[in-house]
């Protein structure tokens, strides 16, 4: 079958060249135009990426449209409902679920590199109690390259494997810690003992003086299932503005503590990973059931920057598959953990319902996303709002460095370097202080 082909006539500059499309497995084909600046001496202007694939990846695939999304070939329903969170970070790593045997080496692993360096346990001090816990995290993960720096070969394949490992082991501690760090309490070493969830609410929660945790709070395991099934739903999302941060960062060599960092950073926006706090502040600024429709009119104003928190998406045009079944997961942990009469959780319920119902955003296929869901569990399971990105980041490392992987094992690959529509002056000549 003859190759469709593209053909761009740029008539007033009497240029033409054809260009091929190219397929993937499946999904929407794309345009090669790697080579159109040198065949035709023109870019192309796609701010936001919304046309623009960067990378080749057998990762993540998503079809927005029909609310599809495969972790390596795995319906995300599938993964949710019977796998866990280091197998789904395994199948992420190395492409294939894992045997027991395997399963078993790398959670022993894990729980190897779980622990921090005793040295980077001082670098906490250096941040104020009330430092954002996103502001630590960049820090501390950023200063994991201090550590281990020197003896990484980026060539070696192994070397390249341990630090993911690293990465991904480390995580939950320092998440821990710098919650930990922002209320005073002795920081909790991980404990091999308990699964990876368990291992991480213990080192929120524990306390030297207390036996249990406390009733909301022992590894309960509604909400150890919970904070499983939303670490699977982050644990990656394809070429979203985090992972593509940690790609393009990588794209120059750097070391990848560093890179996860540059990604941290991304993720942290109200638009990215930031939107599940930002929900919770929403709800506290609606305040009430009876002042939503005043909110709703304030979304669709044009004129008013104020957006509804947790609805919308780039890429899920009709529905987000995740927040189908993490809608589920928030009303069976608020059937434990709220009282009925809370009324928080109430208002979100309205607000979702709402909404859900209004012509302005079923016209524009706004619909709720998985952080409108994850923000109101992470609160009734008592994880104060500054930390639910964070929650957000101890999933979303698995992706992180399963595209890092994925793309320094590449045998070439390109520094990221974007090209741009310049706006500004012209050449102009130096004007000496006093003379202007
Ligand atoms: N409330 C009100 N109007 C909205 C919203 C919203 N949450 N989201 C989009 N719109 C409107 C927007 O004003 C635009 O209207 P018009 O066509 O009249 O200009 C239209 O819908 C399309 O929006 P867009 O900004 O072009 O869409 P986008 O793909 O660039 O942005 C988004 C996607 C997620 C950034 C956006 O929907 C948003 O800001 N949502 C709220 C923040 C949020 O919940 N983010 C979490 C995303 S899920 C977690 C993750 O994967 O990172």
């Amino acid at each position: 079958m003859p190759q469709d082909k593209v053909a761009i006539n740029l008539e007033s500059l009497g240029r033409a060249a054809e260009f091929s499309l190219l397929d993937g497995s499946q999904g929407v084909p794309a345009i090669d135009i790697g080579s159109l600046y040198k065949q035709l001496g023109v870019f192309t202007f796609d701010p936001g990426f919304m046309s623009t694939a960067s990378c080749k990846s057998a990762i993540t695939y998503i079809d927005g449209e029909n609310g599809i999304l495969l972790y390596r070939g795995y319906p995300i329903e599938q993964l949710a409902k019977q796998s866990s969170f280091l197998e789904v970070a395994y199948l992420l790593m190395n492409g294939e679920l894992p045997g027991d045997d395997e399963l078993l080496a790398f959670t022993d692993e894990i729980n190897h590199h779980a622990m921090l360096h005793e040295a980077l346990r001082s670098f906490f001090d250096g941040f104020h109690y009330d430092a954002h816990p996103m502001a630590m995290m960049v820090g501390v993960m950023g200063s994991l390259s201090a550590f281990y720096h020197s003896e990484l070969n980026m060539e070696d394949p192994e070397h390249r494997r341990i630090s993911a490992m690293r990465m991904l082991a480390k995580v939950p501690t320092i998440a821990a810690a710098c919650y930990r760090h922002s209320v005073g309490w002795p920081f909790v070493y991980p404990r091999v003992d308990l699964g990876y969830c368990e291992n991480f609410m213990n080192m929120m929660f524990s306390l030297p003086s207390q036996k249990f945790i406390g009733k909301d709070h022992y590894i309960d395991p509604v909400a150890v299932k919970a904070l499983n099934i939303l670490f699977i739903l982050h644990a990656d999302h394809e070429q979203n503005a985090s992972t593509s941060t940690v790609r393009l960062a990588s794209s120059t060599g750097a070391n990848p503590y560093a890179c996860v960092a540059a990604g941290i950073s991304a993720l942290w926006g109200p638009a990215h990973g930031g939107a599940n706090e930002a929900v919770l502040s929403m709800l506290s600024e609606i305040g009430s059931v009876d002042r939503i429709p005043e909110f709703i009119a304030k979304a669709k104003d044009k004129n008013d920057p104020f957006r509804l928190m947790g609805f919308g998406h780039r890429v899920y045009k009709n529905f987000d598959p995740r927040a189908t079944l993490i809608r589920e997961t928030c009303h069976e942990v608020l059937e434990k953990y709220s009282d009925n009469d809370e009324p928080l959780f109430e208002l979100a319920l309205a607000l979702e319902q709402y909404a859900l119902k209004d012509e302005y955003f079923i016209e524009k296929k706004l619909y709720p996303n998985v952080d409108f869901y994850s923000g109101i569990i992470y609160k009734a399971l008592k994880i104060p709002e500054e930390m639910f990105t964070v929650m957000f980041v101890i999933a979303r490392t698995a992706g992180w460095v399963s595209h890092w992987l994925e793309m320094m094992a590449e045998p070439s690959h390109r520094i990221g370097r974007p090209r741009q529509i310049y706006t500004g002056y012209e050449k102009r000549d130096y004007i000496p202080t006093e003379e202007r």
